[in-house]
């Protein structure tokens, strides 16, 4: 292979169904760079293996998925504050010979709702269904764009407390039977967990607490529309899916990688929404 093509990939276990060679090769192509973004199969507990290669191998840099995000976080050499806040890395890239990790999760759900649903950061209340490694990211991100308080409503209520803990006072621990209660003065109400993601558990949320001029966002995007934007959708609240977030978290990796920075444009959500 020519040395002059930039290389980077995603690697995870399982890998093959991910969207993101879709995302950078659209991107390569419409920015005529000489390029190549593949998956890589990287089997659970081999991360660090394979990042200890990374740059002999000639990559450019990668981004992470399930289940590596918290394993790569252990072996980078230099962290952003943004990964080490959320405790997880979802891209990497070469510099000066050490490996830096990153996480965009969280500037790509704000950059998806600055593009889709101008205004979203006008503070108050977000109340955050989840508690998972998705939560964390959509919680550091509801912090930096200055929402008041956020409280997070999980099943399991240790691990919302957890969350709450290590993001602090602004933070609030709540149990999933508290759902109602703490959507009724909210100007934010986002989905992180599973719940609604096809193949996964369903569950068939009553909205008629929140606010009518509150946004409800998802971060699950198969379906696009799902059961939660389907009851909002319903009550005439304004929404934004999850498919969006996909494509603005790889924006920053592409921009390291390729050395030019991509617009997330209505064609390349046609061509994503195309393979689903
Ligand atoms: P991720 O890193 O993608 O966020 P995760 O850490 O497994 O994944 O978190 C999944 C989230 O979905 C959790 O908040 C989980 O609740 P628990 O902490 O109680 O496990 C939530 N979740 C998954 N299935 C659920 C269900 N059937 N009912 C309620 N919450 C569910």
């Amino acid at each position: 292979m020519a040395d002059d093509i930039i290389r980077a990939g995603v690697i995870g276990d399982p890998i093959k169904h991910s969207r993101s060679p879709i995302i950078h090769g659209y991107w390569l192509r419409q920015l005529s760079i000489a390029g190549r973004y593949d998956t890589i199969h990287v089997p659970a507990g081999t991360a660090p293996a394979f990042f200890s290669s990374m740059i002999e191998s000639g990559l450019a840099g990668c981004n992470v998925t399930v289940p590596h995000k918290e394993a790569a976080l252990a072996v980078m050499d230099e962290l952003t504050d943004t990964a080490r806040s959320i405790g997880a890395v979802n891209t990497v890239w070469a510099e000066g010979g050490k490996l830096i990790g990153d996480n965009t999760d969280s500037y790509g759900y704000a950059a998806n709702l600055d593009q889709r649903a101008p205004g979203w950061d006008r503070g108050g209340k977000a109340t955050v269904i989840g508690a998972g490694g998705a939560a964390r990211a959509i919680v550091y991100a509801l912090l930096e764009r200055g929402f008041d308080r956020v409280a997070i409503v999980n099943r399991t209520l240790g691990r919302a407390e957890q969350l709450a803990n290590h993001f602090g006072p602004r933070i609030s621990a709540h149990p999933f039977d508290a759902l109602s209660a703490e959507m009724n003065d909210a100007t934010l109400v986002v989905n992180t967990t599973t719940l609604g993601m096809e193949g996964k558990d369903s569950y068939t949320f009553d909205l008629s607490s929140v606010p009518e001029d509150a946004l409800v966002s998802d971060i699950v995007y198969t379906p696009l529309v799902t059961p939660l934007l389907a009851a909002a959708k319903e009550r005439g609240l304004r929404t934004a899916d999850g498919l969006g977030m996909l494509l603005h978290q790889a924006v920053p990796g592409f921009e390291r990688w390729f050395g030019a920075r991509p617009k997330v444009s209505g064609e390349l959500r046609a061509l994503v929404l195309a393979t689903m």
